[in-house]
């Protein structure tokens, strides 16, 4: 997506007001929906994000509007590094791009009792995924914390061809200060 594709056509975005809350096993089948949706994302199998919203679901979080799943933050604790939270996939419904959802989604995603006491925050992202890239230094910029990028996945470790995928580390962040989830927040349409 374009930076003029950003402000393009919400004439079906609905615009009740937008539900976070982190995942239950019954939003893996939604959360492969969305990630189908999101176009650029790799689609793993639908069982992948069942076991996520499964036996992660506490360190996931859903947006819901209407009824619908319109984003999500899909993330684990790195078993070895317990004060990291990870993102893995993290997806906006193309619609309600450009609108500061997906700020709003990590911001809600950090705070969920699960993920408040981490202080780092790591995703890996490919160097042309611009949005997102955008995305982590917003974040990091609006925690005062440093986004640091270092050789993580590199392109010999993947089967075919595909991108290397730095890994941008966030942080040392502060306690979130209260779970912002379960709760009603502004509107996006
Ligand atoms: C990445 C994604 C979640 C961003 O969601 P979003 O709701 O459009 O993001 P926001 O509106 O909150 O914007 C957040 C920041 O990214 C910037 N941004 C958003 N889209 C952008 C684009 N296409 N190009 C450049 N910057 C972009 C915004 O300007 C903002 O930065 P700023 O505050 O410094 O101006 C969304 O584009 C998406 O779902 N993409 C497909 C899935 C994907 O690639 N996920 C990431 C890899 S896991």
């Amino acid at each position: 997506m374009t930076r003029s594709d950003r402000t393009s056509d919400t004439s079906h975005a609905p615009s009740s007001p937008l539900r976070f809350r982190s995942a239950v096993p019954t939003d893996g089948t939604a959360l492969w929906r969305l990630v189908q949706a999101a176009g650029t994302l790799e689609l793993n199998s639908a069982y992948c994000y069942l076991l996520f919203a499964t036996d992660f679901g506490s360190t996931c979080l859903v947006a819901e509007q209407d009824g619908e799943t319109v984003g999500a933050v899909i993330g684990y604790h790195p078993p070895q590094q317990p004060q990291t939270a990870f993102v893995w996939q993290v997806a906006v419904l193309p619609r309600l791009r450009g609108k500061g959802l997906g700020a709003q989604l990590l911001g809600q995603w950090r705070a969920l009792p699960a993920n408040r006491d981490c202080r780092w925050v790591t995703a890996t992202v490919a160097e042309g995924n611009l949005a997102s890239q955008a995305l982590f230094r917003r974040f990091a910029a609006t925690h005062q914390a440093a986004c640091e990028a270092t050789p993580h996945f590199t392109a010999d470790l993947f089967p075919g061809e595909h991108p290397p995928e730095p890994l941008l580390r966030i942080g040392p962040l502060e306690r979130a200060l209260a779970p912002e989830t379960d709760r009603v927040a502004t509107a996006i349409a």
